[in-house]
């Protein structure tokens, strides 16, 4: 079933089901967000500025399709949620997978430079995902993605690595401009 990401509250849901989800997601949410105003006390060179510049927001749920606007421009937007990056950048759209594939810390976007950022051992990787350098073994890994209705879909549901499917972790992409 398809669930649409969008800017709407966590407490719009209606079911007990999803009072329990907010709740835990709330609260990893601020325990995230103590570490991090822990982290930038402490002075370590971890760019916090350089976190998502713009967050879209969805329902946590099994794996499945979730749907975003098409980006008007390059960057990238990370739905936290969904565990999703979704990336615009020289007229092709990819989603990622928000976890390092090194140890699954939640990589950083790194506007400036074009780049993801992963903190816990610096590992780098381009826009389109390829590593560049760092502890990561492989690439972001990518989603699979497809426009319809005028929207980006994203398949959370298979997680494509690009040492193991190489050939589909290219494909995982769409051309928008
Ligand atoms: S967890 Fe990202 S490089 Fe180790």
């Amino acid at each position: 079933m398809s669930r649409e990401a969008t800017q709407a509250g966590e407490g719009d849901c209606g079911t007990d089901e999803c009072e329990v989800t907010t709740g835990r997601r709330t609260f990893l949410r601020d325990g995230l967000m103590a570490v991090a105003a822990l982290t930038a006390i402490a002075g370590a060179a971890a760019p916090l500025h350089a976190l998502a510049r713009e967050y879209a927001t969805g329902r946590a749920g099994a794996a499945g399709m979730v749907s975003y606007g098409i980006p008007a421009g390059d960057g990238a937007t990370i739905d936290r949620t969904n565990k999703v990056i979704l990336v615009r950048y020289q007229g092709m759209v990819h989603a990622f997978d928000l976890e390092c594939p090194h140890k699954g810390t939640a990589v950083q976007w790194q506007p400036e430079q074009n780049r993801f950022y992963c903190p816990k051992h610096k590992s780098t990787f381009k826009a389109e995902g390829t590593r560049i350098q760092g502890k990561s073994p492989r690439s972001l890994d990518r989603y699979a993605v497809r426009i319809e209705g005028g929207k980006v879909v994203v398949d959370t549901g298979t997680v494509i690595d690009a040492e193991a499917n190489a050939a589909g972790w290219s494909a995982a992409g769409v051309r928008v401009g």
